[in-house]
Protein backbone atom coordinates (compact mmCIF):
# COMPACT_ATOMS: atom_id res chain seq x y z
CA UNK A 1 0.00 0.00 0.00
CA UNK A 2 1.38 3.73 -1.06
CA UNK A 3 1.27 6.21 1.83
CA UNK A 4 3.17 8.92 0.80
CA UNK A 5 3.49 11.64 -1.60
CA UNK A 6 3.99 10.90 -5.63
CA UNK A 7 5.51 13.73 -6.88
CA UNK A 8 7.79 13.89 -10.20
CA UNK A 9 7.92 9.85 -9.76
CA UNK A 10 9.51 9.92 -6.27
CA UNK A 11 7.40 8.66 -3.33
CA UNK A 12 8.17 10.90 -0.02
CA UNK A 13 6.47 12.89 3.30
CA UNK A 14 5.06 15.98 3.27
CA UNK A 15 7.35 19.18 3.62
CA UNK A 16 5.61 19.73 7.04
CA UNK A 17 5.50 15.59 7.76
CA UNK A 18 1.79 15.81 8.38
CA UNK A 19 -0.58 12.90 8.17
CA UNK A 20 -3.85 12.01 7.46
CA UNK A 21 -5.74 9.03 8.90
CA UNK A 22 -7.87 7.15 6.30
CA UNK A 23 -10.88 4.58 8.53
CA UNK A 24 -12.64 2.18 7.25
CA UNK A 25 -16.15 3.62 7.22
CA UNK A 26 -17.75 0.32 7.96
CA UNK A 27 -16.06 -0.38 10.54
CA UNK A 28 -14.40 3.17 12.13
CA UNK A 29 -10.87 1.32 12.21
CA UNK A 30 -8.00 2.66 10.73
CA UNK A 31 -6.96 1.85 7.17
CA UNK A 32 -3.70 3.83 6.98
CA UNK A 33 -2.05 6.71 7.89
CA UNK A 34 -1.04 8.97 4.69
CA UNK A 35 1.40 11.35 4.34
CA UNK A 36 -0.26 14.83 4.01
CA UNK A 37 1.10 17.34 1.62
CA UNK A 38 1.61 20.74 2.43
CA UNK A 39 1.33 24.46 0.44
CA UNK A 40 5.20 23.75 -0.26
CA UNK A 41 4.65 19.82 -1.99
CA UNK A 42 1.88 21.64 -4.10
CA UNK A 43 3.44 24.34 -5.67
CA UNK A 44 6.46 21.72 -5.86
CA UNK A 45 4.44 19.14 -7.94
CA UNK A 46 3.30 21.78 -9.68
CA UNK A 47 6.71 23.03 -11.03
CA UNK A 48 7.60 19.20 -11.28
CA UNK A 49 4.48 18.58 -13.45
CA UNK A 50 5.07 21.38 -15.72
CA UNK A 51 8.57 19.97 -16.79
CA UNK A 52 7.19 17.11 -17.52
CA UNK A 53 4.75 18.25 -19.81
CA UNK A 54 7.29 19.88 -22.39
CA UNK A 55 8.28 16.27 -23.39
CA UNK A 56 4.81 14.94 -23.69
CA UNK A 57 2.89 17.20 -25.54
CA UNK A 58 5.75 16.87 -28.14
CA UNK A 59 5.77 13.13 -28.08
CA UNK A 60 3.53 11.66 -30.97
CA UNK A 61 -0.44 11.17 -30.20
CA UNK A 62 -0.22 8.07 -31.79
CA UNK A 63 2.59 6.79 -28.90
CA UNK A 64 0.44 9.00 -26.16
CA UNK A 65 -2.33 6.98 -27.50
CA UNK A 66 -0.47 3.66 -26.95
CA UNK A 67 0.73 4.42 -23.41
CA UNK A 68 -3.18 4.83 -22.51
CA UNK A 69 -4.08 1.76 -23.88
CA UNK A 70 -1.15 -0.13 -21.72
CA UNK A 71 -3.37 2.21 -18.51
CA UNK A 72 -6.09 0.81 -19.44
CA UNK A 73 -4.91 -2.99 -19.25
CA UNK A 74 -2.39 -2.18 -16.36
CA UNK A 75 -5.99 -1.22 -13.96
CA UNK A 76 -7.52 -4.16 -15.50
CA UNK A 77 -4.74 -6.68 -14.29
CA UNK A 78 -4.96 -5.49 -10.93
CA UNK A 79 -8.90 -4.60 -10.93
CA UNK A 80 -9.27 -6.79 -7.88
CA UNK A 81 -6.47 -5.67 -5.99
CA UNK A 82 -7.62 -1.98 -6.45
CA UNK A 83 -11.33 -2.97 -5.95
CA UNK A 84 -10.34 -4.41 -2.49
CA UNK A 85 -8.66 -0.74 -1.61
CA UNK A 86 -11.66 0.78 -2.52
CA UNK A 87 -14.07 -1.36 -0.36
CA UNK A 88 -11.80 -0.39 2.54
CA UNK A 89 -11.38 2.96 2.61
CA UNK A 90 -15.02 3.74 0.90
CA UNK A 91 -16.76 0.89 1.75
CA UNK A 92 -18.64 0.07 -1.29
CA UNK A 93 -19.59 -3.13 -1.80
CA UNK A 94 -16.83 -5.24 -3.66
CA UNK A 95 -18.45 -6.07 -6.40
CA UNK A 96 -19.19 -2.18 -7.10
CA UNK A 97 -15.53 -1.38 -6.57
CA UNK A 98 -14.92 -4.13 -9.32
CA UNK A 99 -17.25 -2.73 -11.77
CA UNK A 100 -15.57 0.89 -10.86
CA UNK A 101 -11.84 -0.25 -11.98
CA UNK A 102 -13.62 -1.65 -15.51
CA UNK A 103 -14.77 1.94 -15.40
CA UNK A 104 -12.18 3.85 -14.60
CA UNK A 105 -10.08 1.92 -16.62
CA UNK A 106 -12.44 2.34 -19.53
CA UNK A 107 -11.67 6.24 -19.64
CA UNK A 108 -8.03 5.14 -20.83
CA UNK A 109 -9.43 2.66 -23.58
CA UNK A 110 -11.49 5.11 -24.50
CA UNK A 111 -9.06 8.21 -24.73
CA UNK A 112 -5.97 6.32 -26.30
CA UNK A 113 -8.49 6.17 -29.29
CA UNK A 114 -9.44 9.92 -28.82
CA UNK A 115 -6.01 11.14 -28.93
CA UNK A 116 -5.37 10.35 -32.78
CA UNK A 117 -8.27 12.30 -33.26
CA UNK A 118 -7.95 15.70 -31.90
CA UNK A 119 -9.45 17.70 -35.20
CA UNK A 120 -8.52 21.00 -36.40
CA UNK A 121 -9.50 23.00 -39.34
CA UNK A 122 -8.35 25.05 -42.46
CA UNK A 123 -10.54 27.64 -44.47
CA UNK A 124 -10.26 30.98 -46.17
CA UNK A 125 -11.09 34.22 -44.39
CA UNK A 126 -14.27 35.45 -45.99
CA UNK A 127 -12.27 38.75 -47.47
CA UNK A 128 -9.66 35.86 -49.31
CA UNK A 129 -6.42 37.62 -48.01
CA UNK A 130 -5.27 34.04 -45.94
CA UNK A 131 -6.42 30.59 -44.25
CA UNK A 132 -7.61 31.16 -41.29
CA UNK A 133 -6.04 27.74 -39.49
CA UNK A 134 -7.63 26.41 -36.16
CA UNK A 135 -5.63 23.71 -34.57
CA UNK A 136 -5.61 22.66 -30.76
CA UNK A 137 -2.56 22.35 -28.71
CA UNK A 138 -2.64 20.70 -24.55
CA UNK A 139 -3.39 23.59 -21.88
CA UNK A 140 -0.24 22.71 -19.57
CA UNK A 141 -0.68 21.60 -16.22
CA UNK A 142 -4.03 20.86 -14.70
CA UNK A 143 -4.85 20.78 -11.38
CA UNK A 144 -7.35 18.06 -10.36
CA UNK A 145 -9.25 17.63 -7.09
CA UNK A 146 -11.34 14.42 -6.93
CA UNK A 147 -14.29 13.28 -4.97
CA UNK A 148 -14.30 10.10 -2.42
CA UNK A 149 -17.14 8.33 -3.97
CA UNK A 150 -15.45 6.99 -7.13
CA UNK A 151 -11.50 7.15 -5.66
CA UNK A 152 -10.42 5.72 -8.81
CA UNK A 153 -12.89 6.39 -11.83
CA UNK A 154 -13.30 10.15 -11.39
CA UNK A 155 -9.53 10.25 -11.50
CA UNK A 156 -9.05 8.58 -14.29
CA UNK A 157 -11.85 10.84 -16.20
CA UNK A 158 -10.35 13.60 -15.68
CA UNK A 159 -6.58 12.05 -16.05
CA UNK A 160 -6.64 10.10 -19.39
CA UNK A 161 -8.10 12.82 -21.69
CA UNK A 162 -5.70 15.36 -20.00
CA UNK A 163 -2.99 13.04 -20.68
CA UNK A 164 -4.74 12.03 -24.12
CA UNK A 165 -4.46 15.80 -24.88
CA UNK A 166 -0.40 16.31 -24.08
CA UNK A 167 -1.22 17.85 -20.43
CA UNK A 168 0.27 16.82 -17.21
CA UNK A 169 -1.77 16.82 -13.79
CA UNK A 170 -1.20 17.73 -10.21
CA UNK A 171 -4.20 15.89 -8.16
CA UNK A 172 -5.26 16.29 -5.04
CA UNK A 173 -7.10 13.23 -3.88
CA UNK A 174 -10.03 13.54 -1.11
CA UNK A 175 -8.95 12.77 2.05
CA UNK A 176 -11.34 10.09 2.87
CA UNK A 177 -10.07 7.96 -0.32
CA UNK A 178 -6.27 8.86 -1.34
CA UNK A 179 -5.17 5.09 -0.83
CA UNK A 180 -6.87 4.14 -4.05
CA UNK A 181 -5.15 7.38 -6.34
CA UNK A 182 -1.30 6.32 -4.81
CA UNK A 183 -1.76 3.15 -6.33
CA UNK A 184 -3.32 3.76 -9.05
CA UNK A 185 -0.64 6.81 -9.39
CA UNK A 186 1.96 4.32 -9.55
CA UNK A 187 0.28 1.68 -11.77
CA UNK A 188 0.03 4.28 -14.08
CA UNK A 189 3.71 4.86 -14.37
CA UNK A 190 3.87 1.48 -14.30
CA UNK A 191 2.01 0.99 -17.67
CA UNK A 192 4.40 3.68 -19.10
CA UNK A 193 3.04 7.09 -18.41
CA UNK A 194 6.56 9.13 -17.65
CA UNK A 195 7.48 10.58 -14.31
CA UNK A 196 6.09 13.53 -13.35
CA UNK A 197 3.01 13.84 -15.49
CA UNK A 198 1.04 12.33 -12.68
CA UNK A 199 1.20 13.99 -9.69
CA UNK A 200 -1.05 12.70 -6.30
CA UNK A 201 -0.58 15.30 -3.29
CA UNK A 202 -3.01 14.54 -0.50
CA UNK A 203 -3.63 17.31 2.11
CA UNK A 204 -5.38 17.76 5.27
CA UNK A 205 -5.45 21.48 4.31
CA UNK A 206 -7.65 21.99 0.68
CA UNK A 207 -7.55 25.30 0.91
CA UNK A 208 -3.58 26.16 1.20
CA UNK A 209 -3.34 23.33 -1.40
CA UNK A 210 -5.29 24.66 -3.77
CA UNK A 211 -4.16 28.39 -3.27
CA UNK A 212 -0.81 27.14 -3.78
CA UNK A 213 -1.50 25.40 -7.20
CA UNK A 214 -3.26 27.83 -8.81
CA UNK A 215 -0.88 30.37 -7.96
CA UNK A 216 1.53 29.07 -9.79
CA UNK A 217 1.81 30.49 -13.46
CA UNK A 218 2.14 26.98 -14.70
CA UNK A 219 -0.96 25.99 -13.88
CA UNK A 220 -3.27 26.83 -16.47
CA UNK A 221 -6.41 25.15 -15.96
CA UNK A 222 -8.63 23.54 -12.85
CA UNK A 223 -10.92 20.17 -13.03
CA UNK A 224 -13.18 19.52 -9.74
CA UNK A 225 -15.54 16.87 -9.17
CA UNK A 226 -17.99 17.48 -5.62
CA UNK A 227 -20.22 19.78 -4.30
CA UNK A 228 -21.59 23.00 -5.97
CA UNK A 229 -20.36 24.86 -2.38
CA UNK A 230 -17.43 23.69 -2.68
CA UNK A 231 -16.76 24.62 -6.39
CA UNK A 232 -18.19 28.40 -6.18
CA UNK A 233 -15.32 28.21 -3.69
CA UNK A 234 -12.73 27.11 -5.87
CA UNK A 235 -14.08 29.25 -8.79
CA UNK A 236 -13.75 32.32 -6.77
CA UNK A 237 -10.05 31.43 -6.41
CA UNK A 238 -9.40 30.46 -10.01
CA UNK A 239 -11.12 33.09 -11.32
CA UNK A 240 -8.16 35.41 -9.86
CA UNK A 241 -6.07 33.85 -12.15
CA UNK A 242 -8.38 33.72 -15.07
CA UNK A 243 -7.73 29.69 -14.88
CA UNK A 244 -9.80 27.35 -17.66
CA UNK A 245 -12.15 25.18 -15.21
CA UNK A 246 -13.63 22.11 -15.61
CA UNK A 247 -16.47 21.20 -12.97
CA UNK A 248 -19.18 18.43 -11.95
CA UNK A 249 -21.03 19.67 -9.24
CA UNK A 250 -24.02 18.72 -7.05
CA UNK A 251 -27.16 17.10 -8.60
CA UNK A 252 -30.70 16.37 -7.50
CA UNK A 253 -31.99 14.04 -10.43
CA UNK A 254 -35.63 13.75 -10.80
CA UNK A 255 -37.27 9.98 -11.82
CA UNK A 256 -40.53 10.60 -13.29
CA UNK A 257 -42.82 7.45 -14.57
CA UNK A 258 -45.90 7.84 -16.23
CA UNK A 259 -48.74 5.88 -16.37
CA UNK A 260 -47.80 3.88 -19.51
CA UNK A 261 -44.87 3.23 -17.95
CA UNK A 262 -43.97 -0.86 -17.45
CA UNK A 263 -43.66 -0.70 -13.66
CA UNK A 264 -41.36 -3.55 -13.43
CA UNK A 265 -38.53 -2.04 -15.75
CA UNK A 266 -39.18 1.13 -13.95
CA UNK A 267 -38.28 -0.61 -10.84
CA UNK A 268 -35.77 -1.92 -11.83
CA UNK A 269 -34.33 1.23 -13.32
CA UNK A 270 -34.97 3.26 -10.09
CA UNK A 271 -33.00 1.21 -8.50
CA UNK A 272 -30.06 1.08 -10.69
CA UNK A 273 -30.41 5.08 -10.29
CA UNK A 274 -31.08 5.51 -6.65
CA UNK A 275 -29.13 2.85 -5.17
CA UNK A 276 -25.88 2.30 -7.54
CA UNK A 277 -22.57 2.47 -5.39
CA UNK A 278 -24.55 2.87 -2.02
CA UNK A 279 -26.79 6.04 -3.38
CA UNK A 280 -23.74 7.77 -3.22
CA UNK A 281 -23.89 9.34 -6.62
CA UNK A 282 -24.30 12.66 -8.01
CA UNK A 283 -26.48 11.18 -10.94
CA UNK A 284 -28.70 9.05 -8.29
CA UNK A 285 -32.35 9.57 -8.51
CA UNK A 286 -33.27 12.56 -5.69
CA UNK A 287 -36.85 12.87 -6.22
CA UNK A 288 -39.75 10.47 -7.60
CA UNK A 289 -42.29 12.05 -9.74
CA UNK A 290 -44.37 8.87 -10.14
CA UNK A 291 -48.23 9.74 -12.30
CA UNK A 292 -50.60 9.35 -9.32
CA UNK A 293 -52.69 6.54 -11.44
CA UNK A 294 -49.55 3.99 -10.70
CA UNK A 295 -47.91 5.92 -7.76
CA UNK A 296 -49.46 3.40 -4.79
CA UNK A 297 -48.23 0.45 -7.06
CA UNK A 298 -44.72 1.76 -7.89
CA UNK A 299 -44.52 2.40 -4.11
CA UNK A 300 -44.88 -0.99 -3.28
CA UNK A 301 -43.06 -2.70 -6.07
CA UNK A 302 -39.66 -0.21 -4.88
CA UNK A 303 -40.20 -1.01 -1.09
CA UNK A 304 -40.04 -4.65 -1.88
CA UNK A 305 -36.75 -4.03 -3.80
CA UNK A 306 -35.28 -1.91 -1.62
CA UNK A 307 -36.63 -3.99 1.10
CA UNK A 308 -34.28 -7.01 -0.05
CA UNK A 309 -31.27 -4.87 -0.19
CA UNK A 310 -28.57 -6.26 2.08
CA UNK A 311 -26.88 -3.24 3.70
CA UNK A 312 -23.37 -3.89 5.48
CA UNK A 313 -19.55 -3.76 5.41
CA UNK A 314 -18.49 -4.17 1.64
CA UNK A 315 -16.63 -7.09 1.97
CA UNK A 316 -19.82 -9.41 2.35
CA UNK A 317 -20.86 -10.75 -0.50
CA UNK A 318 -24.42 -10.71 -0.41
CA UNK A 319 -23.97 -6.50 0.98
CA UNK A 320 -25.69 -4.53 -1.74
CA UNK A 321 -25.65 -1.11 0.01
CA UNK A 322 -21.92 -0.26 1.86
CA UNK A 323 -21.68 2.14 4.80
CA UNK A 324 -22.24 6.25 4.19
CA UNK A 325 -19.16 7.90 3.72
CA UNK A 326 -19.22 9.39 7.41
CA UNK A 327 -21.31 10.30 10.66
CA UNK A 328 -22.14 13.56 9.15
CA UNK A 329 -23.73 11.85 6.41
CA UNK A 330 -25.76 9.72 8.12
CA UNK A 331 -26.72 13.10 10.59
CA UNK A 332 -28.03 15.22 6.79
CA UNK A 333 -30.09 12.05 5.67
CA UNK A 334 -31.43 11.61 9.14
CA UNK A 335 -32.48 15.11 8.84
CA UNK A 336 -33.95 15.27 5.85
CA UNK A 337 -36.13 12.05 6.32
CA UNK A 338 -37.69 13.98 9.77
CA UNK A 339 -38.13 16.93 8.04
CA UNK A 340 -40.23 14.98 4.61
CA UNK A 341 -41.97 13.14 7.69
CA UNK A 342 -42.79 16.06 9.57
CA UNK A 343 -43.77 17.25 6.62
CA UNK A 344 -46.56 15.09 5.90
CA UNK A 345 -44.32 12.15 4.21
CA UNK A 346 -45.15 8.77 4.51
CA UNK A 347 -42.50 6.28 6.04
CA UNK A 348 -43.36 2.66 3.24
CA UNK A 349 -39.77 1.59 4.25
CA UNK A 350 -37.08 1.91 6.28
CA UNK A 351 -36.15 5.87 7.69
CA UNK A 352 -33.68 5.44 10.35
CA UNK A 353 -30.23 5.27 10.89
CA UNK A 354 -29.17 1.38 11.95
CA UNK A 355 -26.62 1.55 14.63
CA UNK A 356 -22.98 1.31 14.75
CA UNK A 357 -20.15 0.84 14.38
CA UNK A 358 -20.05 2.36 10.70
CA UNK A 359 -22.01 4.72 9.44
CA UNK A 360 -25.51 2.81 7.80
CA UNK A 361 -28.62 3.79 6.89
CA UNK A 362 -32.00 1.84 6.27
CA UNK A 363 -33.27 1.45 2.70
CA UNK A 364 -35.95 4.21 2.73
CA UNK A 365 -38.94 5.00 0.67
CA UNK A 366 -41.42 7.93 1.39
CA UNK A 367 -44.51 8.17 0.11
CA UNK A 368 -46.72 11.11 -0.51
CA UNK A 369 -44.24 13.81 -0.48
CA UNK A 370 -45.02 17.39 -1.87
CA UNK A 371 -43.21 18.90 -4.38
CA UNK A 372 -41.05 21.88 -2.47
CA UNK A 373 -40.72 19.69 0.32
CA UNK A 374 -37.09 19.99 1.85
CA UNK A 375 -35.98 16.77 1.30
CA UNK A 376 -36.68 17.72 -2.96
CA UNK A 377 -34.29 20.58 -3.08
CA UNK A 378 -31.03 19.15 -1.28
CA UNK A 379 -28.89 16.11 -2.26
CA UNK A 380 -29.82 13.26 -0.29
CA UNK A 381 -26.60 11.45 -1.12
CA UNK A 382 -28.14 8.37 0.41
CA UNK A 383 -30.53 5.81 0.02
CA UNK A 384 -33.67 7.67 0.03
CA UNK A 385 -36.37 7.33 -2.17
CA UNK A 386 -38.97 10.12 -1.99
CA UNK A 387 -42.02 9.46 -3.84
CA UNK A 388 -44.13 12.74 -4.99
CA UNK A 389 -47.19 11.66 -7.16
CA UNK A 390 -48.36 14.13 -10.13
CA UNK A 391 -51.26 14.35 -12.70
CA UNK A 392 -50.21 17.06 -14.39
CA UNK A 393 -47.22 16.83 -16.90
CA UNK A 394 -46.48 20.67 -17.18
CA UNK A 395 -46.87 20.69 -13.46
CA UNK A 396 -44.39 17.75 -13.10
CA UNK A 397 -42.07 19.28 -15.40
CA UNK A 398 -42.37 22.73 -14.02
CA UNK A 399 -41.53 20.74 -10.59
CA UNK A 400 -38.82 18.87 -11.74
CA UNK A 401 -36.94 22.03 -13.24
CA UNK A 402 -37.72 24.08 -10.30
CA UNK A 403 -33.85 23.71 -9.01
CA UNK A 404 -30.18 25.47 -9.45
CA UNK A 405 -29.24 21.95 -10.68
CA UNK A 406 -29.13 20.36 -13.74
CA UNK A 407 -27.07 17.06 -14.06
CA UNK A 408 -29.40 13.96 -14.26
CA UNK A 409 -32.25 12.68 -15.02
CA UNK A 410 -34.79 9.72 -15.83
CA UNK A 411 -37.85 9.43 -17.53
CA UNK A 412 -39.90 6.17 -18.03
CA UNK A 413 -42.62 5.78 -20.70
CA UNK A 414 -44.12 3.41 -23.19
CA UNK A 415 -44.48 6.38 -25.20
CA UNK A 416 -40.86 7.26 -27.22
CA UNK A 417 -42.15 10.08 -28.50
CA UNK A 418 -43.94 11.63 -24.95
CA UNK A 419 -40.51 10.43 -23.70
CA UNK A 420 -37.94 12.23 -26.39
CA UNK A 421 -40.15 15.41 -26.10
CA UNK A 422 -40.16 15.13 -22.24
CA UNK A 423 -36.50 14.59 -22.15
CA UNK A 424 -35.96 17.74 -24.22
CA UNK A 425 -37.95 19.89 -21.79
CA UNK A 426 -35.74 18.75 -18.76
CA UNK A 427 -32.99 21.47 -18.01
CA UNK A 428 -30.42 18.21 -17.21
CA UNK A 429 -27.33 17.81 -18.92
CA UNK A 430 -28.65 13.79 -18.95
CA UNK A 431 -31.42 11.97 -19.31
CA UNK A 432 -31.87 8.52 -18.96
CA UNK A 433 -34.98 7.38 -21.08
CA UNK A 434 -36.33 3.72 -19.77
CA UNK A 435 -32.60 3.33 -18.61
CA UNK A 436 -31.42 4.15 -14.96
CA UNK A 437 -27.58 4.26 -15.91
CA UNK A 438 -26.26 6.72 -18.44
CA UNK A 439 -22.70 7.02 -16.94
CA UNK A 440 -20.20 5.98 -20.32
CA UNK A 441 -17.12 6.63 -21.07
CA UNK A 442 -18.04 7.25 -24.51
CA UNK A 443 -20.88 9.76 -23.60
CA UNK A 444 -20.75 13.73 -22.74
CA UNK A 445 -21.37 13.61 -18.99
CA UNK A 446 -21.79 16.83 -17.31
CA UNK A 447 -24.94 19.29 -16.19
CA UNK A 448 -26.37 22.29 -16.90
CA UNK A 449 -27.25 25.55 -14.39
CA UNK A 450 -25.23 25.14 -11.25
CA UNK A 451 -24.37 21.41 -11.70
CA UNK A 452 -21.34 22.22 -13.63
CA UNK A 453 -19.33 23.95 -16.39
CA UNK A 454 -18.02 21.58 -19.29
CA UNK A 455 -18.13 17.82 -20.61
CA UNK A 456 -16.07 14.91 -19.09
CA UNK A 457 -15.52 11.46 -21.82
CA UNK A 458 -17.50 11.58 -25.17
CA UNK A 459 -15.76 13.03 -27.97
CA UNK A 460 -16.44 16.28 -26.04
CA UNK A 461 -14.43 15.66 -22.82
CA UNK A 462 -10.82 15.45 -24.67
CA UNK A 463 -11.42 19.28 -25.82
CA UNK A 464 -11.84 20.65 -22.19
CA UNK A 465 -7.92 20.10 -22.30
CA UNK A 466 -7.17 21.62 -25.34
CA UNK A 467 -6.30 25.49 -26.48
CA UNK A 468 -7.66 26.98 -29.11
CA UNK A 469 -5.02 28.35 -31.87
CA UNK A 470 -5.76 30.28 -34.70
CA UNK A 471 -3.54 31.02 -37.43
CA UNK A 472 -4.07 33.66 -40.06
CA UNK A 473 -1.96 32.28 -42.52
CA UNK A 474 -1.19 33.74 -45.88
CA UNK A 475 0.78 32.26 -48.82
C1 LIG B 1 -20.43 11.03 -9.61
O1 LIG B 1 -21.22 10.64 -8.79
O2 LIG B 1 -19.74 12.03 -9.41
C2 LIG B 1 -20.21 10.31 -10.91
C3 LIG B 1 -21.18 9.26 -11.20
C4 LIG B 1 -20.84 8.47 -12.42
O3 LIG B 1 -19.83 8.69 -13.08
O4 LIG B 1 -21.61 7.60 -12.74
Amino acid sequence: MRTQLLIGGQWSDGADGDTLDVLNPATGELVASVAAGSSADASRAVGVAADAQKAWAATPPRQRAEVLRNCWSVLLDHQEELAQLITAEHGKPLVDARGEISYAAEFFRWNSEEAVRIEGSIRTAPGGANRIIVHHPPIGVVVMITPWNFPAAMITRKVAPALAAGNAVVIKPAPDTPLTALRVGELLEEAGVPAGLVNIVPTNDAAGWFEAAVAQPATRMVSFTGSTQTGRALLKVASGRVLRTAMELGGNAPFIVFDDADLDAAVEGAMVAKMRHSAETCTAANRFFVHSRVADEFTKKLSAAMGAVKVGAGTDPDVSCGPMINEAAIEKISSLVDSAVGAGATVALGGAKVDGPGHFFEPTVLGGVKAGDPITSEEIFGPVAPVIPFIDTDEMIAHANDTEMGLAAYVYTADIGRGLSVSERLEYGMVGLNRGAMSDPAAPFGGMKQSGIGREGGSEGIYEFCETQYIAAGW
